[in-house]
């Protein structure tokens, strides 16, 4: 696969989730038009896609044809943009843009972005259970692992432990596991989305799958962190971003810039390595767990 290709693909997977979602989400012509519209505005905005594209490259690995792949990648797409139209509220880290834009509860209000957030975690699951071309089975499993990736096992519980975090010294094993579950869990959880499509794949395949999707995950905070304070989510100055401003302990304040990156790249080359003699079916997981450590946003 050249880098040409890969680069078709990864598009070609992001026009996909984009198009199924504008197809499944409510119409903003259709009572209640506030809350329909909010969750529209919060889901098919600028986003990276990066978990749906992690669920069709996982499922790719096993030969699964894109089309049994969509509900999956919406799924995931759904609960990621409930979690930051969340993540965004006064309660929580308190933001007034996301992507660039205005912050769901900025270009409505509050109760209309809780209840937004709360419409497409019910609808993410409310796909993968409607979706007639997978097997009853399968979608029940998804359904599993989407639920206890986001829960308080997951997304939802490192949230929680990033709240408390906040303001306290906490140690390096303590931020690392507030990273896998805040963020970690629901890239994992993408990944093995991805594989559970498949009928026949090797158990050893999907572990090597699943190793390289927790330490991408990890990967992925680490990295946002760092973009925090360089990227162009950055606004408080050079040497602290808005997350460690507001009292967030976050990789590059426990460890420093270089150090930070440092453990971005040892995690990027521990999952390449668990990928190590599959072939040009996993190049796009591969891509992508550059892209995850290269991005500039
Ligand atoms: C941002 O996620 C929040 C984190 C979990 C770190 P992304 O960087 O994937 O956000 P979008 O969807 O591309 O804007
Ligand atoms: C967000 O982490 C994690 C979830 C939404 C689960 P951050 O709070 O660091 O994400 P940004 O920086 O607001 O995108
Ligand atoms: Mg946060
Ligand atoms: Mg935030
Ligand atoms: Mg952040």
């Amino acid at each position: 696969m050249t880098d040409n290709d890969l680069a078709i693909y990864l598009d070609s997977c992001r026009g996909r989730v984009e198009a199924a979602l504008d197809r499944l989400l409510p119409s903003p012509h259709v009572a209640p038009q506030r809350l329909h519209a909010a969750m529209r505005y919060a889901s098919l905005g600028s986003g990276k896609r990066v978990r749906p594209m992690l669920v069709y490259a996982g499922g790719q690995a096993f030969g699964v044809a894109p089309e049994q792949l969509d509900a999956a990648a919406c799924a995931v797409e759904l609960i990621h943009a409930y979690s930051l139209v969340h993540d965004d509220l006064p309660a929580m880290d308190n933001d007034e843009l996301r992507r660039g834009q205005p912050t769901c509860h900025k270009a409505y209000d509050e109760a209309t972005a809780i209840l937004a957030g709360d419409a497409l975690q019910s609808q993410a699951f409310q796909i993968l259970a409607q979706a007639g071309e997978l097997p009853p089975r399968t979608r029940l499993s998804m359904i599993d692992t989407l639920a206890v990736a986001s829960g308080s096992h997951g997304m939802a519980g490192g949230q929680a432990l990033d709240l408390e975090a906040t303001g306290q010294d906490i140690d390096l094993p303590q931020l690392e596991n507030l990273h896998i579950h805040k963020t970690g869990a629901l890239i994992r959880a993408a990944v093995r989305l991805g594989t559970l499509a498949a009928t026949d794949a090797p158990e050893e395949q999907v572990e090597k799958l699943d190793h390289y999707a927790k330490c991408i995950g990890l990967a992925f905070q680490v990295h946002d962190d760092i973009l925090d304070v360089l990227g162009e989510t950055a606004v408080i100055g050079k040497t602290q971003g808005k997350d460690a401003a507001n009292g967030k302990p976050t990789y590059p304040s426990l460890l420093g810039l270089d150090e930070a990156r440092e453990k971005a790249d040892v995690l990027v080359a521990d999952a390449l390595a668990s990928l190590a003699g599959m072939g040009d079916e996993v190049a796009p997981l591969r891509a992508l767990a550059r892209y995850i450590v290269e991005r500039s946003h």
